[in-house]
C-alpha cells in the first residue's frame, strides 16, 4: 500500500521516478508526487489521481536534477487531496520525504512539533516524520559545528554540512537525523529522505514496510518492490527492519541503529527475478484479461518438476518426510482472494490427508490466541508476500512455536523470507488489482501441499497420487477450452449488468468458488455481491430475492449437485435470474437456470481451478459494460502493507 521510489545518479531523475511510480501504481492510486533536486533547492510536484496526471504536470517543467524521490498513495490518514499527497516538506522546504506505512503516534508527535513551532501543511500521519528529521538535523548540525568549530576565513561559523565530507562508511548527519527521528516513531515505515544540504544523497529507513536498494549502471535506485527496480539493477538489498541506507550517485551503505549510533553493516544482496519485470499487456485490452488467459500456463508452470511418476516432492518446503508426518493440525492464514484459495485447500487437506485444517483471515488470527502446538503447521498464503496482516500472523505463529510455510508469488518477499519453507506460485508478475492467475497458482500449490501431506501420512497410495496429479495437469487444457468460448459469459453479463446486487451460491468446493466469484464482481464492477453456501440461502439471504435478482450458482458435477439444483429452484421460484456454471453434458440445468455456462468435466476436488474462470470473466465483462476501470478499481490497492 503506497509505493515509493528514489534515484540518484547521472540521469535526470524525474522520468525515472515517474516510470518507477507507474510500475508501483498497483500499490495505490489516490495521488502521486515527486521531489527532485534542482540546483540548490528541492522542487516538489504533487497531483491527485493517477500517475498519468502527475506526468502531465511534470513534463512541461523540464526538471533536470539527477536526484529525487517519488510516491504513489493509497490514502489512510487524510483524504486524497493534493495537500495530503507526498512528498512532504520541512517547514523551510529544505527536506523532503516520502513514506509508506502508518505512524500510530502521529497525533501526539504532531502536537509536540506544533508546540515547537512547526507548521503542518497536510492532515497525514506521515508529515510528522519530516518535521522530526528537521529538528533532529538542526540539533546534530549544531552539535557537530560546536565540536568541529568550523569557521571560514573571516572567522564566521559555516554550516557543518558545507564542510562535512562523509568519509566512506560513516553515516552523514542526514542519516543520523533520520535514525534519531525514527526513534520517536511508533508504527511502520519505509522512508526516502532528501535534503538540500546533502546534495545527491537519499537516506532510506525501514520498519515493517518493504524497501529495496540496488546499484545500476548509471545510478542507485530504491523502491518499495522489485517491480520498480527491474531493468535498472540486477541485484538488490532488501533492507531489514530498523536499517537505514544512505545512497549517493555511485553506491550505498547500510547501517543498523546501535544505541544512538549508526553502525555500518554488510548489505545482503539478492538477485532479482527476471519474471517479475514490468509486465506487458500485449494484445489484451487490460491486464485482468491477459492474466485470466495466462492461467493454463500458470497451472503447467506450478506443476513442473513436482512429480517424478513415483513420488511428489516440494523441495522448497524445507520439511522432511518425518516432520510432515508429525503434523496434526494445519492453519491456513490469508486475506482476500488468497483466503478463498485457502478455503479450497481446507477441503483437500481434510479430505485427502485427513488432517484437521482451519482457515482464517490473517487479521483475525493474530488477535485470537489460536491453539498452536509443535505439531501445528501454519500455511501463509499471499500473492504479494507483503500483506501486513498476514506477516503479523506469521510472526505471531512463529513465536508460538509453529512451523510456518509460505505460498507466495514474489521471490524474496517478506512472507518468503520469514517462513520456514516456501512454494512459489510461478504466476509471474500480476498487475491487475483483482487477482486471477495468482488464485489459480495458489490453488494448484495448495493442492500439491494437500497431496504431499496425504503421501506422507500414507492416506493416498502412489496410484491415487499419480491419477490425481495427472488430472491436475489436465486442468490446464480444460482451462484453455473454457477460454476459447466465452459467448455464454458475455450473454450472462449483458443480462446482469444493470442489477444493483447479486448473490453467488455453491456447496463444498462450489461455496469457495462462489466466495471468490462474488469478490471479483465487487472489486471490478462495484456491484454489490454476496456469497452464501447454497444451503444457507434459506436462512436469510433468500429474503433479498425479488424478480430479476441475479443468483449466480456454481452447479458443477459434485456429490451435492442435486442439493444445489434444489437451491436454484428455490431462488427461481421467487423470481431470481439464475446464471449457472455447470458441467458439459448436464442436460437438466437448462430447465432451471436462465443462462448456463458450461465447463469441461473435472473431478469435484479440482473443480475450483476451472469453475472460477467463467466467474472471473463474468466480473470483468460486467465491469466493462458498466464502464469501470478494470485494472485499477477505485479504493483498492494490490498490496496491502497496512493493518
Ligand atoms: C488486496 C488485493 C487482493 C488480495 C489481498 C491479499 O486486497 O486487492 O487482490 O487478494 O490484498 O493480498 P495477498 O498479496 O496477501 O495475496
Amino acid at each position: 500500500m503506497c509505493g515509493i521510489v528514489g534515484y540518484t545518479g547521472s540521469r535526470p531523475a524525474a522520468p525515472l521516478l515517474i516510470e518507477g511510480l507507474k510500475r508501483l501504481e498497483y500499490r495505490g492510486y489516490d495521488s502521486a508526487g515527486i521531489a527532485v533536486e534542482e540546483g540548490a533547492s528541492i522542487k516538489a510536484v504533487c497531483r491527485t489521481g493517477k500517475i498519468a496526471q502527475l506526468e502531465q504536470s511534470v513534463t512541461p517543467l523540464h526538471l533536470t536534477g539527477a536526484c529525487g524521490i517519488g510516491h504513489t498513495r493509497w490514502a489512510t490518514h487524510g483524504e486524497p487531496t493534493e495537500a495530503n499527497a507526498h512528498p512532504h516538506l520541512a517547514c523551510d522546504g529544505s527536506i523532503a520525504i516520502v513514506h509508506n506505512g502508518i505512524i500510530e503516534n502521529h497525533g501526539e508527535l504532531r502536537r509536540i512539533l506544533e508546540e515547537r513551532g512547526h507548521a503542518f501543511a497536510s492532515e497525514t500521519d506521515s508529515e510528522v516524520i519530516v518535521h522530526l528529521i528537521e529538528d533532529a538535523y538542526s540539533m546534530l548540525a549544531f552539535e557537530a559545528s560546536e565540536e568541529d568549530d568550523l569557521t571560514d576565513a573571516a572567522g564566521m561559523r559555516v554550516p557543518h554540512t558545507v564542510a562535512a565530507e562523509m568519509s566512506a562508511g560513516e553515516p552523514s548527519l542526514l542519516a543520523q537525523a533520520v535514525g534519531m527521528a525514527c526513534g520517536f516513531l511508533i508504527g511502520s515505515w519505509a522512508l526516502c529522505v532528501m535534503a538540500e544540504f546533502e546534495p545527491g544523497k537519499i537516506v532510506c529507513a525501514r520498519k515493517e514496510s518493504p524497501l529495496l536498494v540496488g546499484c545500476g549502471a548509471d545510478g542507485v535506485h530504491v523502491a518499495s518492490d522489485v517491480t520498480a527496480l527491474a531493468g535498472h539493477v540486477e541485484q538488490a538489498c532488501v533492507l531489514a527492519d530498523g536499517q537505514i541506507a544512505e545512497l549517493d550517485a555511485h553506491a550505498f551503505n547500510v547501517f543498523a541503529q546501535d544505541g544512538e549510533m549508526l553502525t555500518k553493516v554488510d548489505a545482503d544482496l539478492m538477485v532479482l527475478d527476471a519474471r517479475m519485470d514490468a509486465a506487458d499487456r500485449g494484445q489484451y485490452p487490460d491486464f485482468m484479461l491477459k492474466e485470466i488467459h495466462e492461467q493454463p500456463r500458470v497451472i503447467r508452470d506450478t506443476l513442473e518438476d513436482r512429480f517424478d511418476g513415483t513420488r511428489l516432492t516440494i523441495d522448497e518446503l524445507g520439511l522432511t518426510h518425518e516432520e510432515l508426518n508429525l503434523i496434526e493440525r494445519v492453519y491456513i492464514i490469508a486475506c482476500g482472494t488468497s483466503y478463498h484459495a485457502a478455503l479450497v485447500a481446507k477441503n483437500l487437506i481434510e479430505g485427502w490427508a485427513r488432517i484437521p485444517c482451519e482457515v482464517e483471515v490473517a487479521s483475525e488470527f493474530r488477535y485470537r490466541n489460536p491453539i498452536i502446538t509443535p505439531s501445528t503447521l501454519v500455511v501463509a498464503v499471499s500473492q504479494s508476500g507483503e500483506t501486513a496482516d498476514t506477516l503479523a500472523a506469521i510472526r505471531d505463529a512463529r513465536i508460538k512455536g509453529a512451523k510456518v510455510f509460505g505460498i507466495t508469488n514474489v521471490q524474496g518477499s517478506p512472507v518468503a523470507r520469514e517462513s520456514d519453507g516456501v512454494i512459489y506460485t510461478r504466476a509471474n508478475k500480476e498487475v491487475a488489482v483483482a487477482s486471477t492467475k495468482s488464485f489459480t497458482g495458489q490453488i494448484v500449490s495448495l493442492t500439491l501441499l494437500a497431496l504431499l501431506l496425504a503421501q506422507s501420512k500414507g492416506r493416498l497410495n502412489q496410484g491415487q497420487i499419480r491419477l490425481l496429479f495427472s488430472e491436475l495437469v489436465d486442468t490446464a487444457a480444460q482451462a484453455e477450452a473454457i477460454l476459447r468460448d466465452v459467448q455464454s459469459v458475455k450473454e450472462a453479463a449483458l443480462a446482469c449488468k444493470d442489477a444493483r446486487s447479486a448473490m453467488f451460491i455453491g456447496r463444498g468446493m462450489g461455496a469457495a468458488v462462489a466466495e471468490e466469484g462474488a469478490l471479483k464482481l465487487k472489486e471490478v464492477s462495484y456491484l454489490h455481491a454476496e456469497a452464501y453456501p447454497a444451503g444457507e440461502m434459506k436462512h436469510g439471504p433468500i429474503a433479498l430475492i425479488e424478480p430479476g435478482f441475479p443468483v449466480i450458482a456454481v452447479a458443477t458435477e459434485s456429490p451435492t449437485y442435486e442439493k444445489v439444483l434444489s437451491n436454484i429452484q428455490e431462488a427461481k421460484t421467487r423470481g431470481a435470474f439464475v446464471v449457472a456454471v455447470a458441467t458439459e453434458g448436464d442436460e437438466r440445468i437448462g430447465q432451471h437456470a436462465d443462462r448456463v455456462i458450461l465447463i469441461p468435466k473435472v473431478r469435484d476436488a479440482l473443480s475450483p481451478i476451472t469453475a472460477i474462470i467463467p466467474l472471473q470473466l463474468l466480473a470483468r465483462e460486467i465491469a466493462l459494460l458498466r464502464g469501470c476501470n478494470i485494472d485499477q478499481p477505485r479504493n483498492l490497492a494490490k498490496s496491502v502493507t497496512v493493518e
